[in-house]
């Protein structure tokens, strides 16, 4: 086990009762993706508002040939290759990643690592018909079990983290992740890293506070869990979805807002009560955005370097290919 396996296999009710104990009160983003917020997430990624996916998979459409050409650079003509993604979801936009190394003739493993193995299930099964020739290894598991795996693998490696899943983790998590997936990789392997782009606050603040109500159905699902996995008595209804993006930091909140004074009981707790006055906040995840200066910058205090950098013309999203 690693720092980070430790770290993100804390049980729920513990995370719950220590964000509940914090000012402001905290409940982490890891929490949203029960097989219900899996789902909203899904629908999270097709909203008109919601650029980043769209702009992710614009960049690999447009320059999937040149990504995978950086990301297999330093293995030898015709070695394996494994790429081992964090985070995989439903893959659509790795399969164009994937079609790519495979037209470079070499051995080709997948290992997609993500906590829904509802989503891995359908992802391996599209995936034996769509590329057959490829070798898929699913592990239905945290970020930190894909280190440990990172460290057992001998053939040369290329990472993949995107989405601007990093934008997830706090400034000094982000290089402390950074930091320990690089610290299994040889010289030779590949990190490719999505970041979302600093861009007109009114845009990030839309993509997070879209006009369906799906971002806040996929937050509020967070106290539907609750309920259901601990007991607990929160009434949605009593609470509302509040999306506010700092500028001046990249820092895109999420927050639970409660609409009245009210008292939350939690079984799985010895029935302990939280209060709540009107109008406090839960924070339930900040979506870090980037500037391309900030990233060199992360990737350094990583011990990592900028190989390649991939955008979107419009400048709104990045994919950095990263080595040691
Ligand atoms: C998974 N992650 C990168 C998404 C984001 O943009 O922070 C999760 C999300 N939260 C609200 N909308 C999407």
């Amino acid at each position: 086990m690693n720092e980070f396996a430790t770290d993100l296999t804390t049980d729920l009710a513990t995370d719950l009762a220590h964000g509940l104990s914090q000012t402001p009160k905290s409940l982490s983003s890891k929490y949203f993706y029960d097989a219900a917020g899996s789902r909203l997430f899904q629908l999270i990624m097709g909203l008109p508002e919601y650029y980043p996916t769209r702009t992710e998979l614009a960049i690999f459409t447009a320059q999937g040939a040149a990504i995978g050409a950086a990301l297999a650079a330093g293995a030898a003509p015709g070695a394996p290759l494994l790429v081992v993604e964090l985070g995989a979801g439903d893959g659509l936009k790795t399969k164009l990643l994937l079609r790519e190394l495979l037209a470079t003739a070499r051995p080709l493993t997948y290992e997609p690592v993500d906590i829904s193995p509802a989503a891995l299930a359908e992802l391996t099964a599209a995936l034996a018909q769509e590329l057959p020739a490829l070798r898929t290894e699913p592990l239905a598991a945290d970020y930190g079990a894909a280190l440990d795996l990172l460290a057992a693998r001998p053939e040369a490696k290329a990472v993949l983290f995107l989405g601007s899943n990093i934008g997830n983790f706090s400034p000094l998590e982000q290089a402390e992740f950074l930091r320990a997936l690089a610290a299994p990789l040889s010289p030779a392997d590949r990190l490719l890293v999505g970041f979302d782009l600093r861009k007109d606050p009114r845009r990030v603040q839309a993509a997070y506070d879209d006009d369906q109500g799906v971002t806040a159905a996929f937050n509020l699902n967070l106290l539907t869990r609750l309920n259901r996995e601990l007991g607990a008595d929160f009434d949605p209804e009593h609470w509302q979805h509040f999306p506010d993006y700092d500028p001046a930091t990249g820092a895109m909140r999420s927050w639970l807002v409660s609409r009245r004074a009210q008292t939350v009981r939690v079984a799985a707790l010895a029935g302990r009560a939280f209060e709540f006055s009107a109008w406090e906040a839960i924070q339930t995840e900040t979506s870090f955005k980037f500037s391309l200066p900030q990233i060199t910058e992360l990737a350094a205090a990583a011990g990592l370097r900028v190989v390649a950098t991939f955008q979107d013309e419009a400048g709104d999203f990045a994919d950095v290919v990263l080595a040691r």
